[in-house]
């Protein structure tokens, strides 16, 4: 039941035609030998049947015994056959030559129909590949896009800011700060890096200013526009926009995130952030801090992302 299978050799069908036309041109070859062999004889015996047996010995066709003109003629016959065999039908005929052009011909046809679904394969390959490199730049700029985040406490009236000072001490708040902005980029006007005492540790400050001649710290870079300071931090998947309101102004037309501080007070100011238009921004995040020793007013952690 499990024995080995028997196996019949296989021959294609082109195979199988190969053979077919090799057996007919041995039987032509074959028939031609035994024409031969019979033209031999019978050459024999047309002599023997003139000259010995003395068969119509007066039937002199040109002259000449008659056995002459029939061995001539059966000759005639003979190289006739030969050019047969050998000339005419060295192909296998006319029907033999059309049916293998017909062939051949389907042959070439059917490798260019592979050729083509090779093209249209590799085409396909091709605009795949292509179109997951677009969607990656796509993706990368999303990403990029997505990096460039406003963070910003501001009270319920969008007071940010007074007498160039912050106008609350909130120490989560600075950690919140601190810990977002960690070894990014953060991108000021000038008014808001003059606030600081001295730049904050661990940070690339990026500050923006009209003054050519502005002078800062080593490794503070000065650029004179906000385009040019997200050009300086475009090696960063997220630089910050810090402030303060001349700036966040201009930088909510082209940030895609915003981390917001809300305090939940009204406080006299002089600086203030912009309105957070409920149609461009989608609320992601909100958590509520409760007043405590170390916070004098409620306020809430709020992200937003560009809708
Ligand atoms: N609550 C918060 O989260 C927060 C955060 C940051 C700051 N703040 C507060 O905000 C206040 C400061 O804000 P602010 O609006 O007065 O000043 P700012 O935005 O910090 O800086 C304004 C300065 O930036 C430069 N500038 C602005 N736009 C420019 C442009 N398109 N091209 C070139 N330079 C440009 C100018 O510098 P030049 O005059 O040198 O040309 C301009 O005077 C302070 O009270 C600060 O405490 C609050």
């Amino acid at each position: 039941m499990f024995g080995k299978k028997k196996t019949t050799p296989q021959i294609d069908k082109d195979q199988l035609e190969l053979i077919e036309n090799a057996q007919k041109r041995i039987k032509q070859k074959k028939r031609l030998y035994v024409h031969f062999v019979l033209f031999l004889i019978g050459c024999v015996f047309l002599i023997v049947a003139n000259t010995v047996l003395n068969i119509a010995p007066d039937f002199k066709p040109f002259g000449k015994e008659w056995f002459l003109s029939a061995i001539i003629l059966w000759l005639f016959i003979f190289i006739y056959h030969f050019f047969n065999v050998f000339i005419t039908h060295k192909f296998m005929g006319k029907t033999w030559e059309k049916d293998q052009l017909e062939k051949l011909v389907a042959k070439q046809q059917n490798r260019i129909e592979k050729l083509k679904a090779g093209f249209v394969k590799e085409e396909t390959v091709l605009a795949k590949s292509e179109a997951y490199n677009i969607t990656k730049t796509e993706s990368q700029n999303t990403a990029k896009k997505l990096g460039l985040t406003i963070i910003v406490a501001a009270a319920e009236n969008d007071a940010i800011g007074l007498g160039n000072k912050l106008i609350w001490h909130l120490s989560d708040d600075l950690k919140r700060f601190k810990s977002l902005t960690n070894g990014h980029h953060i991108i000021m006007g000038r008014k808001t890096f003059e606030s600081f005492p001295k730049p904050l540790p661990n940070r690339t400050h990026v500050v923006i200013t009209r003054q050519k001649d502005y002078k800062a710290p080593d490794g503070v870079i000065i650029v004179h526009s906000l385009e040019d300071a997200i050009d300086a931090s475009k090696s960063d998947s997220q630089p910050f926009i810090i402030g303060g309101g001349q700036i966040y102004k201009q930088a909510m037309a082209i940030a895609d995130k915003i981390e917001l501080t809300r305090v939940h007070e009204n406080f006299d100011a002089d600086t203030y952030f912009p309105k957070i238009d409920a149609a461009i921004w989608k609320e992601a995040a909100n958590t509520f801090h409760k007043k405590d020793e170390n916070h004098n007013h409620e306020f809430s952690f709020l992200t937003y992302i560009r809708k």
